[in-house]
């Protein structure tokens, strides 16, 4: 039998409370239960300096670019959850794409994103979820040879969204959170089945 597909999931938010790691949590449950094997990454944990080129020539990437990189390397997909700043997204998320984006002696162009699924969700304490910073981070991650699934989710009152438990108390975004993940793990799966 092949091997479970390997899904990245994390947020784009620092905060230690974050709605957004919430959701990720959740989402990492989803995605395991759709048969896939969910890596459950926190960027608190990568902290990287803001990009600038000259450091980058420098000093090149700082470590902890090379290992997001190295963890999106060894991941088939991508799970995201960011929350929306400004109708936008975070700027600890885009910097993070900017750092991984930047190829390295014997890389081929954007070589952790290449071939790429992702599967979008975000949650806000606001009335559309973080909806419009979705549209964003799609045509981003687009840009950048990702393949990124129609599905999508964005939790409104995200303050009210989960139980004690840390589970969405929404039987409705529970169902659709169960079929992006299980549309994410699919994709992945077939598009590495080989011919
Ligand atoms: C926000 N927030 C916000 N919310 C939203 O729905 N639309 C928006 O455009 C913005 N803009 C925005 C800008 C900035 C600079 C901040 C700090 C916040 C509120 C945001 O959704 C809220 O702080 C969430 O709690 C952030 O996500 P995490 O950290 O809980 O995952």
């Amino acid at each position: 039998m092949a091997s479970a597909p390997k899904i990245l999931v994390f947020a784009g938010s620092l905060r230690r409370d974050s709605w957004n790691k919430k959701l990720a949590r959740v989402g990492a449950d989803a995605v395991r239960a759709a048969g896939g094997e969910a890596t459950l990454l926190d960027l608190a944990d990568l902290p990287m300096p803001l990009y600038d080129g000259d450091l980058e020539k420098e000093h090149g990437l700082p470590e902890h670019a090379k290992r997001l990189k190295q963890l999106m390397k060894d991941h088939a997909g991508l799970l995201i959850a960011s929350p929306e700043y400004n109708t936008s997204i975070p700027g600890v998320l885009k910097n993070a794409i900017d750092w991984a984006s930047r190829a390295e002696a014997g890389e081929t162009p954007l070589q952790c994103f290449d071939g790429k699924v992702a599967a979008l969700l975000s949650a806000s304490p606001g009335a559309l979820g973080g909806l419009r910073g979705l549209a964003t981070l799609r045509s981003i991650l687009g840009g950048i040879r990702v393949l990124v699934i129609p599905e999508q989710l964005a939790v409104p009152k995200a303050h009210e969204a989960f139980d004690e438990a840390g589970k969405l108390k929404d039987a409705k975004q529970q169902t659709t959170l169960a079929a992006i993940a299980k549309r994410l793990v699919t994709v992945v799966a077939r598009l590495n089945a080989g011919p």
